[in-house]
């Protein structure tokens, strides 16, 4: 095993994806291209669900966000696994229903959902609108009284948490666009003013305090303050929430410098936290939830590469170019975020060649890697960047006009197409 359960070697030395060749796939697809091991994928959403159901409550669902992945394909995966989702734009409620995705059982988030997009969201019969603000709260009303409807919704709220990842990621705290702060007062005036609106039910409240978290600290934080907030609301006003979802945000693995994780565990101290938080105000405990995206889909994914050229920079560095770069991952452009890379076809050889990993982008920034050690390579060599299921694929670009890879889906042995590799044609598609 390399990190994970889905990469391994074989007896060729190569790496293998979900039990498969590295080499042979390249062969068969080209590269670049994203590899998902669905059976990984399912058996996240399995540890989430019997774990949620163990320590949360009976009623309570993971909700997988899919800003981490999102394609029909692994809609459908996730709809098998009864899982609910959690949508961000017009384009994923699109998604999600082209994948014949039970639309009641989707969240509707987003700090400025158009008039449009709260059209559609009710046109499509989604479960649970996530309101983000008093602007939103108006128009949904009027919207969904325009549709002759009562539309459940919940309330994001800021609870006010620094949980100490990437300042890119970071979603729960006062400062930010997302929600309505606990501490400045607003999110207790939204909730009355949800409460009056005509066509509106209110089921909850919803916050999310970041992302690429390791420590269950900050989500005990956030249970405390929302439930806190519930007993007040509760008190003040008389209304009980049904429903608090506490968001996504549980840490991958991306290299051996990061811990290993004990999801399970997580879970159930937090399980624990909720009820004895619950007890000490006397209230009923409400359906819990949380929204996993990247825990769920990062570690099932991995992306082969075709080195393109070995440069060796006397006296500076040695760069290794790649066929993809910044528009298939720019997460390291953006937030300098670490990867495993492993020569997929010496997976078992001493990783001892010191280099960067660049892209072919027209861009010096336009790096994978920096500081990394694999066997060394050639022009040909297949590369392997592990762990780039989440928010590579959906993060992904046409910069310099590059065709977006395919996603090749693994499951049971076998491998087939997800969404293919874009053309040419396609890039100019839309030039009238
Ligand atoms: N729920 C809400 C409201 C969120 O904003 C997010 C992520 C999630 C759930 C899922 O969080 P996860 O379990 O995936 O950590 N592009 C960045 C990550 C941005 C995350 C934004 N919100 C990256 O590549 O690291």
């Amino acid at each position: 095993m390399i990190l994970h359960n889905s990469f391994n070697t074989n007896e060729k030395g190569h790496l293998t994806i979900g039990g498969l060749d590295a080499v042979c796939l390249s062969r068969e697809f080209g590269t670049p291209a994203y590899y998902l091991d669905c059976n990984a994928v399912r058996a996240m959403c399995r540890m989430y669900k019997s774990n949620f159901l163990k320590y949360f409550g009976e009623k309570s669902l993971p909700v997988y966000a899919g800003k981490a992945l999102c394609f029909k394909g692994l809609y459908s995966i996730i709809a098998e696994e009864g899982l609910a989702a959690d949508c961000v734009s017009s384009g994923e409620l699109h998604t999600a229903n082209a994948a014949g995705f039970p639309m009641d059982r989707v969240f509707f988030h987003g700090n400025n959902k158009t008039d449009a997009d709260l059209a559609y969201a009710i046109r499509l019969g989604v479960g649970l609108i996530v309101v983000d603000g008093l602007d939103e709260l108006a128009a949904l009303d009027r919207i969904a009284g325009e549709a002759g409807i009562r539309q459940n919704i919940l309330l994001r709220i800021t609870p006010g948490i620094d949980p100490h990842t990437h300042q890119k990621i970071v979603t729960g705290n006062v400062d930010s666009k997302f929600g309505s702060a606990i501490m400045t007062g607003q999110a207790f005036d939204i909730v009355k003013a949800a409460l009056a609106c005509k066509n509106i039910n209110l089921k909850g409240f919803h916050c999310h305090v970041g992302s690429q978290i390791f420590d269950i600290e900050p989500f005990s934080e956030a249970a405390e303050i929302m439930l806190a907030f519930i007993a007040k609301i509760k008190g003040e006003t008389g209304y009980s929430a049904e429903i608090l979802n506490i968001g996504g945000g549980f840490g991958v693995r991306y290299t051996e410098e990061d811990p290993e994780i004990d999801y399970e565990n997580n879970i159930r101290m937090l399980g624990e936290r909720f009820d004895s938080i619950c007890r000490e105000y006397g209230m009923e405990k409400p359906s819990i939830s949380m929204e996993p995206g990247r825990s769920i889909v990062a570690a099932a994914g991995a992306t082969l590469y075709t080195v393109g050229s070995v440069k060796e920079v006397t006296g500076f560095r040695n760069y290794v170019s790649v066929d993809g770069g910044m528009p298939d991952n720019p997460r390291y452009t953006l937030y300098q975020s670490k990867y495993t890379v492993v020569n997929a076809e010496k997976a078992d050889a001493a990783a001892d060649y010191e280099c960067t990993l660049a892209g072919r982008c027209c861009e010096s920034g336009d790096l994978l890697a920096e500081g990394i050690k694999i066997a060394k390579p050639q022009r040909g060599t297949i590369l392997g960047v592990l762990v780039t299921g989440a928010y590579n694929y959906s993060m992904a670009s046409n910069y310099n006009r590059i065709p977006r890879p395919p996603v090749i889906m693994i499951e049971d042995g076998k491998a087939r197409v997800g969404v293919r590799r874009e053309t040419f044609d396609d890039i100019i598609h839309l030039d009238i």
